[in-house]
């Protein structure tokens, strides 16, 4: 309450905002207005894979700011070339060219399909459950999910739903060492009996995020790539999660071996925080001119500032390693606790991308308790997320890779403590 005006600031903002107030945040950690430490153990918004203001992105800002801090993207300018020179050297080999003319991941993820409708002549784009594309109108109406589309009048004509990978709760009830990829076979059928018959792009992300951290079963992406090349899909991964090192791989391609036609990033491509994104594309994709796709805002000089050294930094093999240690650590504890408390139904994850799905005694989808528990972590200072924007039942894991092992062990004592209080209090489990 404002102590002159008896205003709320909260009473301000058009959406519903909690209690704290953020002053401050190094690393892993941020701290609020009355001094409390927060471990973020979701990177922001999954987007700080180098931390709360990073030494390295401070000082880059700093020393750009003082040059020039914005440049149409008409222009060119050393940090916007050297970036792109480094995502062309440090994605798939046949990945040659960069449009870094968006800002975020849903316009770069419209940019990418663009590309491939614009290349192709073709209109439809396949996007598996769960998926998620964006929030702008286009991108929310390729979105995976129903609950994204409904509120909203018009939905995107051409939008082909799949099912995904997800071998936990099976679509065609197999499993996954017999099932021969049924999930990719049968994405014929949808074509065929509801599709327009005109189809451009599939696009998936390698593991998906707010869709509740679904890995997909080994070979699966391999398929997938196999059934696009022979069918003349463009294949798009959006690595707007997955990408800069957050599977202990520089980006996922790299994790399952499968090179698509192109890559989409963005969040974690500054480091710290600073808006970019980028969409990394194959020769032969080149040509959609430019003024289809670009935002005031894409190739901003500052943010480029910001990617040159982040791209340093993760794309070091003792930086990637540290990813794959600290998730190591997390992860192996927290399949221990699975084994003492049922209703963590599955934890499962790559590197820094974790994911603990909840479910009720009879099996089901428990929203409610991934919901306590993501609340009596923030009563221990630990941020999560709920899959699916708050409403599905996977707590969702991102800390910082710049993690440290003691963290790791933290954030999992954390998880322990909580996992017990909610246990403990939860009547029905
Ligand atoms: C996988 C994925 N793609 C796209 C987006 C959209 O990115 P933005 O919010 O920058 O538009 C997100 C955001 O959460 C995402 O997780």
């Amino acid at each position: 309450m404002h102590p002159v005006t008896g205003v709320d600031p909260k009473d301000d903002a058009y959406y519903e905002l909690g209690d704290v107030r953020l002053v401050r945040g190094e690393g892993v950690r941020m701290w609020d207005s009355d001094g409390r430490e927060y471990l973020d153990c979701v990177s922001g918004t999954f987007n700080l894979v180098l931390g709360h203001n990073h030494p390295a992105v401070v000082a880059a800002l700093k020393g750009q700011v003082d040059d020039l801090v914005f440049a149409s993207s008409s222009f060119q300018t050393d940090p916007t070339n050297r970036v792109m020179r480094q995502l062309v050297e440090l994605t798939p080999p046949n990945l040659t060219r960069v449009n870094l003319r968006s800002s975020g991941g849903s316009t770069a993820n419209e940019g990418a399909i663009k590309i491939a409708q614009w290349h192709t002549g073709r209109r439809d784009v396949i996007v598996p459950f769960r998926g998620h594309v964006g929030q702008t109108v286009a991108a929310a109406g390729w979105n995976g999910s129903a609950r994204i589309r409904a509120p909203f009048q018009q939905h995107m004509p051409g939008a082909l739903h799949v099912p995904d990978p997800y071998c936990h709760r099976c679509f065609y009830k197999q499993e996954p060492d017999s099932c021969g990829k049924l999930c990719v076979d049968r994405i014929d059928d949808f074509i065929t009996y509801a599709s327009t018959g005109s189809v451009a792009a599939m696009i998936i992300e390698p593991i998906s995020g707010v869709g509740g951290n679904v890995v997909p079963p080994p070979g699966y992406l391999q398929r997938l790539k196999e059934f696009c090349v022979e069918r003349e899909i463009v294949l798009i991964f959006d690595e707007n999660q997955t990408g800069l090192g957050r599977t202990g791989s520089l980006f996922a391609a790299d994790h399952f071996g499968v090179a698509p036609n192109m890559i989409t990033v963005s969040k974690g491509l500054t480091g710290s925080g600073l808006p970019l994104a980028a969409i990394i594309t194959e020769e032969e994709l080149v040509g959609m001119p430019r003024n289809l796709h670009g935002f005031t805002y894409g190739s901003h000089t500052l943010s480029a500032a910001a990617a040159v050294v982040t791209l340093d930094i993760v794309k070091r093999p003792e930086f990637l390693a540290n990813v794959r240690a600290t998730g190591k650590v997390i992860l192996d504890r927290l399949t221990a606790l699975k084994e003492r408390f049922d209703f963590l139904d599955d934890v499962r994850g790559v590197g820094l991308m974790l994911g603990v799905e909840l479910a009720e005694p009879d099996g089901s989808k428990s929203p409610r308790l991934a919901t306590a528990l993501s609340k009596a972590l923030g009563d221990l200072g630990v941020i999560t997320r709920v899959s699916e924007h708050g409403l599905g039942n996977v707590i969702e894991l991102r800390p910082p890779l710049i993690l440290t092992p003691a963290d790791a062990h933290l954030i999992a004592d954390r998880f322990a403590e909580a996992v017990e209080t909610v246990w403990t209090s939860s009547p029905s489990r």
